[in-house]
């Protein structure tokens, strides 16, 4: 025990916490909504910085966690700052972060940071889209949830336990386990206090999502100064 969170998951991050369909579903969904110079909080190993950038947007990302940066395809696009207090001498008409990533900030304090963070690195009506663990998602665990498996030869386990509001993943690789706290927000909690930042907030349904909703809410933060 004891391995920073996603020293060791980084190997085989992109086989096995893959979404419903991965990358190219934010890639589909975030580019309905999004245009112009793009920012990925909390990008991971860089997947959807690559997408867009291949598809000849302007995109940058960063990330906590070295060893996710260093599959990137793009190093040059990425960079290490952690989201409550990540800078750019610029600014940017979209925002997006994805896979429950927020769920990693277990603070309202820190939440708070970061999204006001990203309120102050936008183009006026520039629009943040990003998703969260759903709050049922406290009672799909409730009952303790095992998987294992090898993946490109290394061995992996996976239990998740709730404890709270706490999502608390234990993952075992190749032998060395890494712990990974998450904390559930409910969507009232968030929508609040993006408002209170200054946000215009929506959220996307089912219509949108398809099955995706029902793992995660989705929501759309709008920047609109006069
Ligand atoms: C589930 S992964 C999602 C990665 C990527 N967004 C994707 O869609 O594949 C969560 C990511 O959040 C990052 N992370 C956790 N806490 C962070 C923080 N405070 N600041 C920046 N990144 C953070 C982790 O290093 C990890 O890469």
């Amino acid at each position: 025990m004891g391995e920073y969170m996603y020293e060791k998951l980084s190997s085989v991050y992109q086989e096995l916490v893959g979404t419903i369909q991965g990358s190219q579903y934010f890639y589909q969904l975030a580019k309905k909504y999004l245009n112009g110079k793009l920012l990925d909080c909390a990008c991971g190993t860089g997947e959807l910085v690559s997408l867009f950038y291949e598809n000849k947007y302007e995109i940058y990302g960063f990330d906590l966690s070295a060893e996710m940066l260093s599959k990137c395809c793009y190093p040059h696009l990425v960079k290490q700052a952690n989201m409550i207090d990540f800078h750019y001498d610029t600014k940017f008409d979209g925002v997006m972060c994805f896979c429950d990533s927020i769920n990693y900030l277990l603070s309202i304090e820190d939440i708070t940071k970061f999204f006001t963070n990203v309120y102050q690195h936008l183009n006026n009506n520039g629009i943040f889209i990003f998703d969260m663990h759903r709050y049922e998602t406290l009672l799909q665990f409730t009952d303790e949830y095992y998987q294992s498996g090898i993946i490109n030869d290394i061995s992996y386990e996976w239990q998740i336990e709730v404890q709270n509001d706490l999502l608390l993943h234990t993952f075992v690789i190749d032998n060395v386990a890494e712990q990974h706290v998450q904390r559930i927000y409910s969507l009232s909690v968030i929508i609040k206090l993006l408002q209170n930042i200054g946000f215009t907030v929506e959220t996307l349904n089912e219509e949108i999502l398809g099955d995706y909703a029902l793992e995660k809410e989705v929501l759309i933060a709008y920047k609109k100064e006069n």
